[in-house]
């Protein structure tokens, strides 16, 4: 693949032409995850894709992921608008870590959170996961009654908010988790909505939507600020993030965060740390009952190693079919399907011309399907990912947290937790698919299964 960035371009990427006002917009919106994958199959590694007065370059190859997230990262920046009023994410989360677009103060908040999500420090939260784990099995030994459906996708949600908010914040808002839900998905929903649409209205005006946003905003706001303040007010230290964040300091001047910025770092970590690891874990459970051969195989190592015992951080090493499982289901349904930046200036990406301002989006979805990297890429295969299997021929081939500096923080906790619940809850219990309920992926921001994911629970025998 030519990747120059000297040589004068030749000609326009290759695309979708559509000279309707709005371009291949609607097709777009109808369904983003197949639009996307199929510009892939139909105009190659890199496309351009007309959207009304803009053009979407849709980067399908793990050298152009390099390309965008690593080697030219100063180009390619996160989105931000020339005005500096907040663009998609920023609506909710803020100036948190996600969506700072300032190199200099990303910097200091990636430096000073760092520390917290190094894989030592996440293995010690390991009781924490665990417990969490164990609260969601005992629930499951008496509500609803074995046999009925239960939405898998709320349950992850719930076990994974819980995780995230006792490990980071050393607070329980399990109570609130059938309402944090609904609004986590009306802002990540609203977001993506307003991404994807240039013609959207301005946020004071009082449309449904517009006002839906702001509910589910203000319970957030709500809910984060409690937070903050039970832990300001107790005094208590419990040497978690939200310590951290709290005695934070800017170096020059000594001040601490303002409260703004408090509460944009707390929620970007909240929602950026539960809803992702949540729907990875969904789409395991959808995947494993789809391939009831490679569950067995999942079974017979847990059985194996753990005779029955309840699973510990120290226990992963010994269980790799269990680590692939979820990365096989990281593969073929990766939670951030997608990561969006902007041309900060004209440049050339694989011979053709990026015009300043242009969005590009770097489709994890295909680059995990691309078929010089994986063959027989639609198959669900956990063993690619055990060792002695033919080495991948690109370290981005794979790559469901992201690239370069802007790589996920939270990469070690949801790989550890991933393969932690996993392993508890399979050890323990099948899981069936409710026959007649549709499995829908949509994308709103992740890849979440647009009508839940209906399943029933079979305990499993003594072992
Ligand atoms: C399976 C679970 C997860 C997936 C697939 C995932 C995926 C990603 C991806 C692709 C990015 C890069 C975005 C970009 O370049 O624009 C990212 C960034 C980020 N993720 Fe995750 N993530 C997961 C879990 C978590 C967890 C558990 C946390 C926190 C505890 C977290 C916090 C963050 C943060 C703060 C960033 C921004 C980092 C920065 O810009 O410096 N993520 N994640």
């Amino acid at each position: 693949m030519n990747l120059t960035t000297t040589s004068a371009p030749t000609g326009t990427a290759p695309g979708p032409k559509n000279s309707f006002p709005l371009g291949n917009l609607r097709a777009f919106r109808a369904d983003p995850l197949q639009f996307v994958y199929q510009c892939a199959g139909k105009y190659g590694d890199l496309a351009g894709v007309d959207m009304g007065p803009r053009t979407l370059f849709i980067a399908s190859h793990p050298e152009l992921a390099q390309e965008v997230l690593v080697n030219q990262r100063e180009t390619y920046i996160k989105m931000q608008r020339p005005d500096g009023k907040p663009v998609g994410l920023q609506l909710i989360l803020g100036n948190g870590l996600v969506t700072n677009t300032d190199p200099a103060s990303w910097l200091v908040q990636r430096r000073m959170m760092q520390p917290m999500f190094h894989r030592r420090e996440i293995a010690a939260m390991g009781g924490k996961i665990q417990a969490a784990g164990q609260r969601l099995l005992a629930n499951w030994q008496t509500a609803p009654r074995p046999g009925e459906p239960i939405n898998v996708a709320q349950e992850m949600m719930q076990v994974t908010l819980d995780i995230i908010t006792s490990t980071m914040f050393s607070a329980n808002v399990l109570a609130q988790a059938s309402e944090v839900g609904p609004a986590v998905s009306t802002a990540a929903h609203f977001t993506f909505g307003r991404e994807t649409n240039p013609f959207s209205l301005p946020l004071s005006w009082p449309t449904p939507a517009n006002r839906r946003f702001a509910q589910a905003r203000e319970y957030l706001d709500g809910l984060i600020y409690r937070l903050i303040e039970e832990r300001r007010t107790s005094g208590q230290q419990f040497g978690d993030l939200l310590d951290m964040l709290l005695a934070a300091q800017d170096e020059e001047t000594g001040r601490g965060m303002s409260d703004q910025q408090l509460r944009d770092e707390v929620i970007t970590i909240f929602a950026a740390g539960h809803e992702t690891t949540s729907n990875a874990l969904s789409w395991t459970w959808h995947l494993l009952a789809q391939h009831p051969h490679v569950r067995q195989r999942l079974q017979k190592e847990l059985d194996d190693v753990l005779g029955g015992r309840t699973p510990g951080v120290e226990d992963l090493a010994a269980l790799p079919y269990t680590q692939a499982v979820l990365e096989e289901s990281l593969r073929i349904c990766p939670p951030v399907p997608a990561v969006p930046r902007q041309a900060a200036h004209d440049t050339v990406l694989a011979g053709f011309p990026i015009p300043a301002g242009s969005r590009i989006i770097v489709s994890i979805y295909n680059i995990h399907r691309h078929p010089a990297c994986w063959p027989d890429p639609e198959t669900f295969n956990p063993e690619r990912f055990l060792p002695g299997h033919p080495e991948r021929p690109h370290r981005l081939a794979f790559m469901p947290f992201g690239a370069g500096p802007r790589l996920c923080i939270g990469n070690h906790l949801a790989m550890i937790e991933g393969t932690l619940l996993l392993a508890m809850i399979a050890q323990k219990y099948e899981l069936e698919p409710v026959p007649g309920h549709p499995v829908v992926p949509e994308v709103a921001i992740t890849l979440r299964p647009k009508y839940g994911l209906l399943m029933t629970r079979r305990a499993r025998g003594a072992h």
